[in-house]
């Protein structure tokens, strides 16, 4: 009863009549269709590739040495196979931690300068969205692959679920609170079943996303950010292990869905 008094407080609905769900879904659905014939996300893609690229910092070395988890150098695959355990720094890291990692290490950035601007606002764009629009798109087609072999891998995962069903905050929300149910909605938004297969792919194999209500390509650092806000959760540091074991926990429900990454997102 507090739960349905709190979501109806959020503005969530609960899906009564379930003819106007579906065609305001297939309304979304064709909505989306007709941007994906030219997801903007590509200048993203292409303007991150120039930069991973080109010498820069202290050290004016390029990215291409970047070991993403598949060998210096290899990009392609990489993102699908993200969080993993890296041996070299001992820690399970997503792919925003490990380029931040790649930027100090061989460009010779401070930890500042490498996590400057995560999220870009207007007028000032982000070269993490750009690199991370570019690093996701090599992996487009890629199965996602979380074995959860490493003992720190299992561990982050066990903290990415605990998180996920832990309440707390103003309106005692969790994740699940949203997002561990068929049918949920806010507004016009279709709330994923996180826990199933299906949900979870959906959802992790889409971002880093274009989104249309914000002109800006985002990672999913930033997605999981604004969840956390939604919920009235404390504003998470930019690359804390507990957004790492988040995506754990989502990337291993999503294991075998493909990459589909820049989407396209409202
Ligand atoms: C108050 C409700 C609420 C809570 C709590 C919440 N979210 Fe969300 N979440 C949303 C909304 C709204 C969207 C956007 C859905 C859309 O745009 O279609 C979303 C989207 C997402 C997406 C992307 C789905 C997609 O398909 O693009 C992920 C992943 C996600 N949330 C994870 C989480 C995690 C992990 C937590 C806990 C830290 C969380 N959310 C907490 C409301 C919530």
């Amino acid at each position: 009863m507090v739960l349905a008094a709190a979501l109806a407080a959020g503005g969530a609905v609960m899906a009564s009549a379930q003819d106007t769900k579906d065609s305001t879904a297939a309304g979304i659905a064709q909505y989306r269709e007709m941007l994906a014939d030219g997801n903007p996300a590509e200048l993203w893609e292409a303007a991150g590739e120039e930069l991973w690229k080109k010498p820069a910092g202290p050290k004016q070395a390029s990215l291409e040495a970047c070991d993403l988890g598949l060998g210096p150098g290899v990009v392609k695959g990489a993102y699908a196979k993200l969080p993993r355990f890296f041996k070299d720094t001992g820690r399970v890291m997503d792919a925003e931690q490990r380029l931040m990692y790649c930027r100090m290490t061989l460009q010779g950035l401070t930890k500042e300068e490498a996590s400057a601007r995560p999220f870009s606002s207007p007028g000032k764009s982000s070269d993490i969205e750009r690199l991370m629009a570019y690093v996701a798109s090599e992996s487009r087609g890629a199965a996602i692959d979380i074995p959860l072999a490493h003992p720190e891998e299992k561990r982050m995962y066990e903290l990415g679920r605990r998180m996920f069903f832990y309440r707390g905050g103003a309106y005692d929300f969790a994740c699940a609170t949203c997002h561990a149910q068929p049918g949920l909605r806010i507004r016009l938004q279709d709330l994923p079943d996180l826990l199933t297969a299906d949900g979870a792919r959906y959802a992790y194999s889409t971002w880093p996303g274009y989104r249309v209500s914000q002109g800006e390509v985002r990672t999913m650092q930033h997605r999981l950010y604004d969840c956390l806000r939604q919920q009235r959760f404390p504003e998470p540091l930019y690359g804390s292990e507990v957004i790492t074991a988040l995506e754990m926990f989502l990337a291993r429900n999503a294991n075998g869905g493909k990459m589909d990454a820049p989407s396209i997102k409202r």
